[in-house]
Formats: structure tokens, sequence, C-alpha cells
């Protein structure tokens, strides 16, 4: 089945409205993140159809998606942890935070997801924010000064479906709802009623 269609190829059509004619290959960002909010990750098929509908290369889209680590081309869990491990965040003991995020989710190294399809943990760049370090975002949004203890309270509260408060901005339920936001979407709509964008159930 594909990934844009009825609803959601509206959706997608009104994210490509947003750039100027001649321009629609500027939507990729987005229309990437849509297809992830739908799959929980960007597949093929999704490269494929991102491609077809701004007229580029499937080659040009996975080169995009490869690049950013916010877009996953590897099966994810419904929340995503990525900790940062460089140099500031590392000589503040993001070490201990990583391998207490694998131990907390369950998640073995080199695995994609836990098995109850909770979490997935990946290991991150530079966040940004180097003065809070060691910092976690959960689902895109960052968390700031993170002990391994915290880090481990994170994920018992993700997993009573509790969302915990980031250090900034809004929190988001899930890797899915926050690959909506990412798109310029509502979080809460996943599924968008044919012909009505606005319209859909909630995460
Ligand atoms: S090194 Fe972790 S935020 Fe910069």
């Amino acid at each position: 089945m594909a990934i844009f269609e009825e609803g959601r190829l509206d959706e997608a059509r009104s994210i490509i409205a947003r750039y100027p004619e001649g321009r629609q290959r500027s939507a990729v960002m987005p229309l990437l993140y849509l297809a992830q909010s739908v799959e929980g990750h960007v597949t093929r098929a999704a490269l494929r159809e991102v491609a077809d509908l701004i007229g580029v290369r499937t080659a040009e889209v996975e080169a995009v998606a490869s690049f950013y680590t916010m877009l996953r081309l590897r099966p994810t869990g419904t929340h995503l942890i990525a900790v940062c491990t460089n140099l500031s965040c590392a000589l503040r003991g993001a070490g201990q935070v990583y391998e207490q995020a694998h131990r907390a989710t369950g998640i073995a190294h080199g695995d994609d997801v836990s098995e109850d399809g909770l979490f997935s943990v990946h290991e991150e760049e530079c966040l940004g924010v180097c003065e809070r370090a060691p910092v976690v975002q959960v689902n895109v949004a960052n968390h700031d000064l993170v002990t391994p203890e915290r880090m481990a309270e994170i994920v018992v509260a993700l997993r009573a479906g509790e969302v915990p408060d980031p250090a900034r901005g809004p929190a988001t339920e899930s890797f899915r709802a926050a690959s909506r936001s990412l798109a310029g979407l509502d979080p809460k709509q996943t599924e968008p009623a044919a012909g009505s964008p606005a319209s859909g159930a909630t995460v």
C-alpha cells in the first residue's frame, strides 16, 4: 500500500505547495518526516514515493535521508532515545548514560528496537548544547544534565505512558508524533481523512 494516498497525499501536496513553483524539490525534508511519521522510519518505498512526488531521482532523496540523523532508515521503536557521546558530553559521563539507556530499555548493542517495540537507542553527535552536558534527546526533545539515574527514570516514565518534560520546548509523545511536528503538521494527528489534512485520529 502506498504511503501517500487519500488524506496523506493531500498533506503531502499541501507541504509541496509551501514552496514556489519550480522549487518542489525543497519539500524533500518535510515529506520524508511525513513518511517517517507513518511507518516509524523511512522505508525504501517511501524514498521512491517522495522522489516521484517532487520529480527527482530516488538516489537524490536517499542522499538527503541518509545525511540527517533525525531521519531514520532503520526500524525504530515508539520512542527514540539519542544520547550525545561527543566530547563535552563524554567528559561529563555520557558513556554511562548511553550504557544505562541500553540497560533500562533492554536493547542489546547492535539491535534496532527493544523486544517490546517501545524503544530504540541511538548514539548521537553533538546536539549543540555542550554547556548542559550530558544531553539526551527523547523523540527529538532535549533533556539536559542527564545522569545515569535520570536516564533510567526517563525510560520508566515512557514505559508507563508518561511524557517526561524536556529542558526546552514541547514534549512529543512518540517518535512518529515528533516526525509529524518536524514536517510542520499537527503531531497529534496520524490518520488524516481523505480530502481533509486537518482532521484525523490522535496518536
Ligand atoms: S558534545 Fe554533547 S551537546 Fe555538544
